[in-house]
């Protein structure tokens, strides 16, 4: 069975419903989502959304230097400037669309000030972070969402997984021998979880917009759902990823034996909180002179050497020198949640460790989010845009996702124009010879071992000698699914160990490559940055077989 739309939007986080919204004017949209809507990296987001307010003495030359300083040589300085300088026009619409930013008086009672109270994290120069108390994703993922389904012109698919994107290939021939070929995106195979049915969907535009890939660690700050389906979707079709060595490993998540994936802000440290030893001693003044405000990658580092010289099993962040009534108003749900743990944040230092937290490569795009095979956008953590270069300046990813999606809604809807009626027929999906599976160990032990292997080879600190056993390992993976898939019925978790499992051979391989250590990246065989030959994006693409 065929299923038709001008524009099938992979993924429901910011950027795919902004997207949706936005082509929703100008023609029928499709979303599919593997699980419910809700239930994306978005949803998550404590932090918020960085943007210049010029009122509060910032100015968008600040947050460029500033995110410039974050990506360590690698951002695409056209890419910072056209996102910072987006910024108050998103906060402005999400406002418009019923988004509600904490005002300075909500926070605190005594402020008579009827102007948003913004937050600062690490890396940032000012306090420039645009938030919802500590739920600004899940705030924004609910309006987007009510729109969403009272839109017309959208179906939602929700329990639908894509299996693979559907290309065909124009090849140019000169004489009898093919000198050159384009791609073209017609849509996706996507399972229906429910009916066990693999369908095809047939769309003039298809948008990757399915967040990271942070379970390919053992220990992640990301939902179940980040397992890399549109970085591995893309390459398998043949688009370009870039950069995948920058995994963001947040430095503050709760240590705790219950506590799966609960993220503790970079807000936290913001407004005040600091990082300490197992004796009460700060550490991170000895670090980096912005100490506990430092960039992302200088604290994960520090706290990784803290407690591989301590042996410890964590470090603590302490914020209990605040008032109890302003952590309750500036952090409602983390301290319900610690609460439920047993920890009283308002009165001691909270357990905390590092955890995989953001991609910050993925499909290489355009500054319209266009990858390179025809009429496939890529946005969000999916893609690699150029605005974070070796290391993503925090909060800077839902405002990326918001400005992308605008680019690639207005690109893609004048695509369209020309499109629909070159669309090929596509062949429905064909299982003839598979059977149902016998043996989902192979999915649950293989999965378990990469995201272990991941974690102690291909984690905070590298090296060359632990890339490759990663790399032994990751091969062996590799043939052992492709021999199952092609034997099997494909389910879901078939679907995602397959993707978590080129998505992780692609970070190995690009960590692999690059032969310093700059940003995110940190191999202690070369440990300093070198300009000279590794300025520049780590690029893979599947080699053309004509
Ligand atoms: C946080 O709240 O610390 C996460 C914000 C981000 O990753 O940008």
């Amino acid at each position: 069975m065929e299923y038709k739309a001008d524009f099938l939007v992979i993924g429901t986080g910011i950027a795919g419903l902004s997207f949706a919204l936005k082509t929703a004017k100008y023609g029928k949209v499709a979303i599919v989502t593997k699980k419910n809507i809700m239930e994306s990296n978005t949803s998550l987001a404590q932090g918020g959304i960085a943007t210049v307010c010029k009122s509060s003495g910032d100015s968008f030359e600040l947050h460029i230097q500033d995110t410039l300083a974050s990506g360590d040589g690698l951002c695409n300085p056209k890419t910072v400037e056209i996102v910072v300088n987006g910024g108050p026009k998103h906060i402005r619409e999400l406002i418009e669309l019923g988004v509600k930013f904490s005002r300075k008086d909500d926070i605190n009672p005594l402020d008579n000030n009827e102007v948003f109270d913004l937050g600062r994290e690490g890396g940032h120069s000012r306090k420039r972070i645009f938030h919802s108390h500590d739920m600004t994703g899940m705030e924004i993922e609910k309006v987007l969402t009510d729109h969403v389904k009272n839109h017309k012109n959208i179906r939602i698919y929700e329990n639908h997984i894509a299996v693979d994107l559907i290309t065909y290939s124009t090849r140019l021939k000169r004489g009898s021998i093919i000198t050159t070929h384009e791609d073209y995106c017609c849509g996706a195979y996507v399972l229906d979880i429910n009916q066990k049915k693999v369908k095809t969907f047939s769309a003039g535009i298809t948008l990757l917009a399915t967040g990271g890939a942070g379970k390919a660690y053992l220990y992640t700050s990301n939902p179940d759902i980040a397992t890399g389906d549109g970085i591995a979707m893309g390459y398998r079709a043949g688009a370009a990823v870039a950069n995948l060595e920058f995994v963001q490993f947040h430095p503050t998540c709760l240590y705790h034996p219950q506590a799966k994936n609960f993220l503790i802000s970079e807000a936290v440290r913001g407004e005040g909180g600091v990082l300490i030893d197992d004796s009460g001693k700060r550490f991170m003044p000895k670090y980096d002179k912005n100490a506990d405000l430092a960039c992302r990658d200088v604290v994960a580092r520090a706290i990784d050497n803290e407690l591989k010289t301590s042996g410890s099993d964590s470090v603590y962040l302490d914020i209990s020198h605040k008032k109890s009534s302003f952590i309750k108003k500036r952090f409602p749900n983390l301290d319900k949640k610690c609460l439920t743990f047993g920890i009283d944040m308002a009165k001691e230092p909270i357990p905390v460790v590092p955890a995989a937290h953001y991609m910050c490569g993925g499909v290489l795009t355009d500054i319209h989010g266009r990858t390179n095979i025809n009429r496939l956008y890529a946005i969000g953590e999916t893609a690699c845009t150029g605005l974070h270069g070796a290391n993503r300046l925090a909060s800077n990813s839902l405002l990326e996702a918001a400005v992308f999606a605008d680019k690639a809604a207005k690109q893609a809807t004048l695509e369209i124009k020309n499109i629909n009626a070159s669309i090929p027929t596509t062949p429905n999906w064909d299982e003839t010879g598979t059977t149902d599976s016998d043996e989902v160990i192979m999915v649950t032990h293989n999965w378990d071992e990469i995201r272990r292997f991941m974690w102690n080879y291909v984690g905070i600190v590298r090296s060359d000698k632990r890339l490759e056993r990663a790399q032994r390992r990751i091969e062996i993976i590799q043939k052992e699914i492709k021999e199952y898939y092609w034997g099997f019925k494909v389910t879901s978790d078939l679907i995602e160990l397959r993707n978590i499992a080129v998505t992780a051979e692609l970070i190995i391989k690009c960590a692999a490559f690059r032969k310093e250590s700059r940003g995110l990246h940190y191999n202690i065989k070369y440990k300093q940055r070198d300009d000279k030959f590794w300025r520049k994006d780590t690029v893979l693409r599947k080699p053309y077989i004509g």
